[in-house]
């Protein structure tokens, strides 16, 4: 009786509001949690969500310069020539920011867990390379890759991230001991020297139109020395997974998510229009089962589509960014407009500013929650991006039956 009660009260807090301060404050919390048994599962983009990950932006650094990292950052990018830790005042608005982030989710009743920063501002290294600082823990999406009852570690494909997954692994062993069934998995660690890096973009002066040639001939600043991928590069559609291959995923760590995942059609992708192909959840976004968003300047390429309209899905472009640049120190691109958390396939969390985006979800039917974000951006991106996934409802479907 307890349990229903409690689950009442926080779908409909105003319901609640009679039984006065009980309920309400860290005890609350503490007593939910108690309750809740953790799952971990999680399918597709879309499917309810009950738990989740969401960053922080404590310590975080702009990387030094590395290979990878510099074929990254865009040529007119107020970024370039620095490195270290983030002003402290642009710090502690993103913080805000996530944590009011966090409190919405959670007063939708969903369980919301954060990662443990590290010291970022230090040097890493390995036998093979040293790296001066590193990164941060704002985007769990890069990291961590859920498919069912697995949480897969990503390779990544910076030097400055390869220890990132350690912020998660507080978090990834308690599941692992609360929920029997769930899988840790860690893809093998990169080496990641000179031979990742295609020497081509190691020069500052490209230009905008060499690198649009370059990515739309493939031509990425990852070789295809080693297994590389990020998780970001994947968006789960049950059992199919579709996967960019850019500058922070190669083949090859297509083909290894191809072996590893056995039971899934793993689909290779890529947007010809992006000079800078890093992660796929600014240019192509399922909302749920039928439709996705796609970035209208970084079209999925007609020889790619044929999966889905012959499956009857609709790919339709995305609204257009409110901004004509992202904020201060940001690797993203102004697209992070699309960068949408889908919470249910009636609900989506919209940036706050990005009226023409969260207009055209709205006309499309979908309540939308606004989230105030735009001050976190440049910490590793959106609300997609500062998220990752543990428990969805549901089960894993077949959407694309005809292949
Ligand atoms: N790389 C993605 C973009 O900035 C997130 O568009």
């Amino acid at each position: 009786y307890t349990l229903k009660f409690n689950s009442l009260c926080i779908e409909k807090k105003e319901n609640c509001s009679h039984i006065g301060s009980f309920f309400v404050g860290p005890r609350k919390k503490f007593m939910d949690q108690l309750r809740q048994k953790t799952i971990v599962s999680s399918w597709n983009e879309w499917d309810p969500l009950k738990h989740v990950i969401v960053g922080k932006a404590d310590g975080a650094c702009i990387p030094a310069p590395e290979p990878a990292l510099d074929a990254k950052v865009p040529e007119d990018s107020d970024m370039r020539g620095q490195f270290g830790p983030r002003p402290k005042e642009m710090v502690d608005k993103a913080n805000e920011l996530l944590d009011q982030f966090a409190s919405q989710l959670e007063g939708r009743g969903i369980r919301v867990d954060r990662p443990t920063p590290m010291e970022f501002n230090q040097k890493t290294s390995t036998p093979d390379w040293q790296a001066e600082t590193m990164f941060g823990c704002m985007p769990p999406r890069d990291v961590l890759l859920t498919v069912g009852k697995e949480i897969l570690e990503a390779t990544m494909s910076y030097r400055c991230r390869w220890f990132e997954y350690l912020c998660y692994r507080p978090l990834l062993q308690k599941y692992y001991d609360e929920d029997s069934e769930m899988r840790h998995e860690a893809a093998p660690k990169p080496r990641l020297t000179d031979h990742d890096y295609r020497q081509d973009y190691l020069s500052d002066k490209i230009g905008v139109q060499k690198r649009l040639e370059w990515t739309a001939n493939k031509f990425f600043v990852t070789t295809e020395e080693e297994v590389l991928f990020d998780a970001a590069d994947v968006l789960r559609f049950g059992k199919d997974l579709v996967v960019q291959h850019g500058f922070t995923t190669n083949l090859k760590g297509i083909d290894w998510l191809a072996r590893h995942f056995p039971g899934h059609r793993v689909h290779t992708v890529n947007f010809p229009g992006d000079p800078y192909p890093i992660h796929i959840d600014a240019t192509f976004t399922p909302i749920k089962p039928g439709l996705i968003m796609n970035n209208p300047q970084r079209r999925l390429p007609e020889e790619q589509r044929e999966m889905f309209d012959k499956n009857g899905w609709e790919i339709i472009d995305s609204a257009q960014p409110a901004h004509n640049s992202p904020p201060p120190l940001c690797y993203s691109s102004v697209w992070l407009s699309m960068n949408v958390l889908v919470l249910d396939t009636k609900t989506v969390c919209v940036e706050k500013s990005e009226v023409y985006q969260a207009e055209q979800l709205d006309k499309l039917g979908m309540e939308v929650v606004e989230v105030d974000l735009r001050d976190a951006y440049a910490f590793g991106g959106g609300l997609h991006c500062c998220t990752a996934d543990v428990y969805r409802e549901g089960t894993c479907e077949d959407y694309f039956p005809i292949q």
